[in-house]
């Protein structure tokens, strides 16, 4: 059982990095083989069209054709029996790098077919992790729950089962007195990032559990 985590994040060991090694220490938990990989180590590009995956009698087996430093981790998402990615959100979405990677992932996966659009065989289960500035109550009214749902419906309907996990209202730098920023309180990120980040870590690493067991039990 072996499940991967994708760091959308341009920074190691902030928040969507450490919502992520919660999450695979849950998975590691339920007995699943772990794997942390960052997108921003890496220079990639979306899908480019090429539509090799596409074309009739293809080898490909729901793998990118295009080869590029992306190539391996999605050889290692082919072969994962669970996929978490986690992503910053960036003005309402998740990072360019983060989009890049789902189009690369989903789109061979993808059949263009009336009797059917998912290729996949058997059930992966999928999770994205979302961290941002955005209170939960504020999300709402942003549109956050329709906006960020989309990924999660297409993860869905191609991997079979996502869930999608929010840390809202997060610690963006370590002092917030460097900044020029009077939108958010440094006092009360301090805060909301003690009381309320190790709860999120909490569900993160029940999100990692849950996912490996659904993957036994919805591939029985
Ligand atoms: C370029 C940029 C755009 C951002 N846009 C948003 C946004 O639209 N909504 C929001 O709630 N937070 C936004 N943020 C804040 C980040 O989502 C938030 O700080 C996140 O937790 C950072 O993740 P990290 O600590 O893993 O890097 C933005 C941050 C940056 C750098």
């Amino acid at each position: 059982m072996k499940a991967l985590f994708v760091n959308g994040s341009p920074r190691k060991n902030w928040n969507t990095h450490k919502m992520l090694e919660s999450a695979a220490k849950g998975a590691a938990e339920a007995g699943a083989e772990t794997e942390i990989v960052h997108l921003y180590d890496m220079a990639f590009k979306g899908c480019v069209s090429c539509f090799a995956c596409k074309v009739k009698g293809n080898r490909t087996n729901g793998l990118c054709a295009f080869r590029d430093p992306l190539t391996p981790v999605l050889e290692k998402a082919r072969a994962a029996d669970v996929i978490v990615i986690g992503s910053p959100v960036y003005f309402s979405y998740p990072t360019g790098p983060t989009r890049s990677f789902l189009e690369r992932l989903m789109f061979p996966v993808l059949a263009y077919k009336t009797e059917g659009r998912r290729i996949l065989k058997r059930t992966v289960p999928t999770a994205m992790i979302y961290t941002m500035n955005c209170t939960e109550e504020m999300m709402p009214k942003v549109n956050y729950p329709v906006l960020l749902s989309a990924n999660a419906g297409a993860l869905e309907m191609l991997f079979g089962y996502s869930e999608t996990l929010y840390s809202c209202d997060t610690m963006q730098f370590t002092d917030y007195s460097r900044y020029d920023v009077t939108l958010f309180d440094g006092d009360h990120k301090a805060q909301h990032r003690e009381e309320q980040f190790p709860k999120d870590l909490q569900n993160a690493f029940g999100l990692g559990k849950r996912l490996v067991q659904k993957a036994v039990e919805m591939n029985q």
